[in-house]
């Protein structure tokens, strides 16, 4: 049964039923909307706008089909949303004290309840997975801020640092993305239940009752923004995209690392499939679907805001696409940052390797540079000279630290000493920076 049959004549053509339907989606949201629905009815009771008697058998029976539903002793079925199926369970259960649950409010009011509930729900469980990953990657940081590594800019060599600088790098991130998820947390928590369809309600209804019942900071101001609010939807979504801008970026570099040609590191046998073809293959396959999944996540912030930039206010049937947007994104999402983390702790670095790949390159160039400028050299003299001698020994196949005093001082003009293989020692070149 529809929640608005009287004024019509005909019945839904049934194609267009199946369009207009978002049960098959918004069926996840059955908690919040019959948290908001008892909620709604306390508040009724507490302002004598029901009876306490009608509102007690209300509450009653919303809690038995909370019961009854996540027990699996009801499917959610045969109604237009989620909120058409709640109130028909109610009517079917309690009769007319069920049919007195919607006074006061609106769909559009519930589903921005529904809607905020639930993201915030989603929001906290972010929260607490990017809290984990931070922790992860703060023992992998300590754990390795001595082993040296090169460190690349356009993906080529450019000078030796410690793995546990480039760990550190990944928390910075990942701290800015808790940061922004608490952040869009504080501005979602207003509660828009009392809006009704767009213009408040004429009934003596308590908006700050229903706030503080569900852990909102407070009632939202304005009626119409509240009913077509879905900002903090997007700002969420956003989050996600920059938490798997961040997870791909990492991704990335950890399946190059973990190929046959640079072999930094071995993604453990639990985070690796293999071809069905080919008997010697271990794929990174989590971590490709990672980078994979940050595709839609970056597309649906995208969608959310092209949803909402000519939407006329106050709620219009657009809103209802919210939920394709974002459901499954938030899934993956939260998802992608749990199997992260769990990845990242089971890899082996093979320290050897990366020592080793620091010798070629000329990954000490700059300290030789700043060596000459420590010996009185201008900078840009010194990046020069440090420039040719690069090419001398590119042409005889050598690195900077197997030329002799007399090679290098015929291009330094005879400022370098014998204490400059010391100097440019990958050891000596770590030391000289704060790597941390
Ligand atoms: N299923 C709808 C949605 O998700 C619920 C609100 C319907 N409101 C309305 N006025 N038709 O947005």
């Amino acid at each position: 049964m529809a929640l608005w049959g009287g004024r019509f004549e005909e019945g839904l053509n049934k194609r267009a039923y199946i369009f207009n339907e978002s049960l098959s989606r918004d069926k996840r949201l059955y908690k919040e909307d019959i948290e908001g629905s008892i909620a709604h009815a306390e508040m009724l009771k507490k302002q004598n706008i029901i009876t306490a008697n009608e509102a007690d058998n209300i509450v009653k029976a919303l809690n038995q089909i909370l019961l009854d539903i996540e027990n699996k002793k009801i499917e959610i079925k045969d109604a237009e949303d989620i909120h058409s199926f709640v109130e028909a369970e109610l009517v079917k259960r309690i009769g007319t004290d069920g049919k007195r649950l919607h006074t006061a409010r609106s769909r559009n009011d519930q589903v921005a309840l529904d809607m905020k509930l639930y993201t915030r729900k989603r929001l906290d469980e972010s929260i607490i997975l990017i809290e984990k990953l931070i922790d992860t990657f703060n023992i992998q940081k300590e754990k390795y801020k001595t082993v040296i590594m090169p460190g690349f800019t356009h993906l080529q060599k450019a000078q030796p640092i410690t793995l546990g600088l480039y760990f550190g790098a990944f928390v910075e991130m990942f701290e800015r993305d808790k940061s922004r998820l608490t952040d869009t947390r504080k501005r979602l928590n207003e509660c828009p239940l009392g809006s009704g369809a767009l213009a408040g309600s004429d009934y003596d209804i308590d908006r700050e009752f229903v706030s503080t019942k569900l852990l909102f900071d407070k009632p939202t101001n304005n009626t119409m923004d509240s009913v077509s609010d879905r900002d903090y939807l997007a700002e969420y979504l956003f989050d996600l995209s920059l938490i798997m801008t961040h997870l791909s970026r990492l991704a990335e570099e950890m399946i190059i690392f973990n190929t046959n040609d640079y072999q930094y590191i071995t993604i453990s046998d639990k985070f690796s499939t293999g071809s069905s073809i080919m008997p010697q293959k271990k794929n990174p396959d989590i971590f490709e679907l990672i980078r994979g999944k940050s595709a839609s996540s970056i597309a649906s912030s995208q969608a959310m805001l092209t949803l909402l930039k000519a939407l006329p206010l106050a709620y219009d049937k657009d809103l209802q696409e919210d939920k394709r947007i974002s459901f499954e994104v938030i899934d993956d999402v939260n998802f992608c940052i749990e199997m992260a983390e769990a990845n990242i702790k089971e890899i082996t670095w093979n320290e050897k390797r990366l020592l080793d790949a620091c010798k070629g390159g000329f990954i000490d160039a700059t300290d030789f540079s700043d060596y000459l400028v420590k010996k009185g050299v201008a900078f840009r003299d010194a990046h020069k000279m440090v420039g040719e001698l690069v090419l001398l020994c590119e042409k005889e196949n050598k690195v900077l630290s197997e030329l002799t005093l007399d090679e290098i001082n015929k291009i330094c003009e005879g400022k370098v000493e014998i204490d400059i293989y010391d100097s440019i020692s990958l050891e000596a070149c770590v030391k000289a920076r704060r790597l941390v």
